[in-house]
């Protein structure tokens, strides 16, 4: 897979709970300067907006232009592109970033990329990934799972896609929500080989 920019990533936003955790990941790939091209399910918007007051505009540009003012980020480095936007670079394996991170995914969207459906870009990106052997990542959100949920999960990482749970630890003594928050996207930033140091490593700068 080739892609003009060599630090380009495709990032979906999906309806599970942890918009926040999406938006982090977000700034942060784009304060790595990574090329962004950025996926947003309508349930995204939903979750979006109900758990972060983030209202966006239907159309891509300026879904976009308020992102980047949100974000108060470069707003080149920035794409976000329709869901039937099959022209885009990520819907094909001859153009697509290598790497891709579903942050938040919900449960549905586990099931509808573990069966190949290719129904939405977010759904087609994924199955580019996978068809050229890309990285991706998949950053699930459910509480309990259910036994359709893990053999989903399953059989994704049976074919090497990376089932991250959004399930942040409590051993580096967060004191806000926002230590949370960091606590996940630095293991998403840490498994794409993104340098940060949003937390203190285990064995390293560990508060005892
Ligand atoms: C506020 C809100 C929170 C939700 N949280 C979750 C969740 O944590 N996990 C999940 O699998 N679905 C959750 N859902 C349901 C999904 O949004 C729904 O199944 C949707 O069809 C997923 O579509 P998508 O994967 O295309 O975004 C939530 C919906 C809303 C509105």
């Amino acid at each position: 897979m080739t892609n003009k920019s060599s630090k380009a990533i495709t990032l979906a936003f999906t309806g599970a709970s942890g918009a926040p955790y999406g938006l982090r990941l977000l700034e942060c790939l784009l304060a790595a300067d990574y090329q962004v091209y950025l996926l947003i399910s309508s349930a995204a918007r939903v979750v979006l907006a109900t758990e972060h007051g983030l209202k966006l505009p239907s159309g891509p540009e300026a879904a976009q232009q308020a992102l980047v003012a949100h974000l108060n980020c470069d707003a080149d480095k920035l794409v976000v592109c329709g869901k039937d936007d099959w022209f885009s670079p990520v819907a094909s394996g001859s153009a697509a970033p290598k790497q891709m991170v579903v942050c938040p995914c919900s449960a549905g969207s586990v099931a509808a990329i573990a069966h190949g459906m290719s129904d939405n870009l977010i759904e087609r990106a994924a199955d580019v990934v996978m068809k050229e052997r890309g990285q991706l990542v998949l950053v699930v959100r459910e509480t309990p799972f259910s036994t359709l949920h893990l053999e989903n999960m399953h059989k994704l990482s049976t074919m090497g896609v990376t089932i991250m749970p959004a399930a942040p630890g409590f051993y580096h003594q967060p004191q806000t929500i926002e230590d949370l928050i960091d606590f996940m996207v630095a293991r998403i930033l840490d498994h794409l080989g993104v340098e940060q140091g949003l937390v203190p490593r285990w064995g390293y700068d560990h508060r005892g």
